[in-house]
């Protein structure tokens, strides 16, 4: 028994925010934003966008990319770290939303790798013959998380929400799944809720101590993309495409460079999107098989490294 990608979908706000507008806000400019990030707009939610209602959308064109109604999915699993509430999560309301009732729905928080943890979730629950048919969310919004007068931050994050549909299959889908964390790096990158007694005034926002985590992720990309590669016995030449978190382009661009592979065979969504944190990954495959580069039976390598340090991969023939 084999797991494979049956159907994709994404879900992007309207509004977009572009590095002419965040140089009204703070001191950057377009330049040093694209030569340092290589991002030229994201997305910013509105009012009524929670990471629920966006997931749920683009869950809806997964569902019926797949060719299957909401009724046969049988696990919802959305990874997050901007859920509105701590609990309803957003896979119950993402169920709510859809009309799916009587399966397991849970939340996932891995920060920027959430979409690798939640895949691999998905992956054993079919692999165990616990259900068919796994919904797999990403849905964040970390623009907002950001405070919006610290240039380091604010010009990295957009919102966003991803999706793909993980179903049993008589043909080799996932080759292989990994995931790791390092909690040693845990206070180079973090985003504390806001504090019980105000002393914060409601306001917590993301740290991250860019540069530091920039380096440590250049470094873990490369030993995951080689592990993974190694656990799937496949070699850098047999992959189509590398469909990166989007974190950075120079990040992106050295582990396509360990890899081998040329740029034309790496999905890249952050010059428009940003970094959509545990969106990026699904989005991104979703906008290369929209955009028909990314073909059924081609190698795929997802992988995604965040807060935590937690990291994660799936080695996948679509
Ligand atoms: O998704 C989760 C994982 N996250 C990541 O993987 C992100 C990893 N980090 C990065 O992508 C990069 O480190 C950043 C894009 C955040 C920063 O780029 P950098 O090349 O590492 O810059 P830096 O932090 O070393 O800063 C270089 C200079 C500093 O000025 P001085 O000290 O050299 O005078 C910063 O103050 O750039 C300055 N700077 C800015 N200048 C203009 C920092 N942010 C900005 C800005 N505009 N927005």
């Amino acid at each position: 028994m084999y797991t494979r990608i049956l159907g994709t979908g994404g879900y992007l706000p309207q509004t977009v925010r572009t590095n002419a507008d965040l140089e009204k806000m703070v001191d950057t400019s377009d330049e040093w934003i694209v030569e340092r990030t290589g991002i030229r707009e994201r997305r910013i939610a509105g009012p009524d966008d929670t990471a629920a209602t966006m997931g749920a959308k683009a869950a809806a064109i997964a569902i019926k990319t797949a060719g299957l109604e909401p009724s046969q999915i049988g696990a919802v699993i959305c990874a997050t770290t901007s859920s509105k509430n701590a609990f309803p999560s957003s896979a119950c309301e993402i169920a709510g939303i859809l009309g799916i009732s009587d399966v397991p729905a849970f939340d996932v928080a891995a920060a920027c790798a959430g979409f690798s943890y939640a895949y691999a979730m998905a992956h054993s629950m079919i692999l165990s013959s616990m259900c068919d048919n796994v919904l797999v969310v990403g849905a964040d919004l970390m623009a907002e998380a950001c405070d919006p007068s610290d240039r380091t931050t604010i010009i990295l994050f957009g919102d966003g929400a991803g999706a793909v549909v993980l179903g049993k299959s008589d043909e080799q889908g996932t080759l292989a799944v990994k995931l790791s964390s390092d909690p040693s790096f845990a206070p180079l990158l973090k985003l504390p809720f806001p504090s019980r007694d105000g002393s914060d005034a409601g306001h917590s926002y993301l740290y991250m101590k860019g540069n530091d985590v920039f380096r440590h992720a250049v470094v873990v990309l490369s030993r995951l993309v080689t592990q993974t590669l190694e656990m799937g016995g496949i070699s850098p030449s047999d992959l189509d495409f590398l469909v990166p978190h989007q974190a950075n382009l120079r990040i992106i661009a050295a582990t396509a460079r360990r890899l081998g592979l040329d740029m034309s065979q790496v999905i890249v969504t952050l010059d428009r999107q940003g970094n959509t944190s545990s969106a990026s990954v699904p989005l991104a495959l979703d906008e290369g098989i929209r955009s028909g580069r990314i073909k059924r039976g081609d190698m795929l390598l997802l992988e995604s490294f965040g807060g935590g340090f937690a990291w994660g991969s799936a080695l996948v023939r679509y």
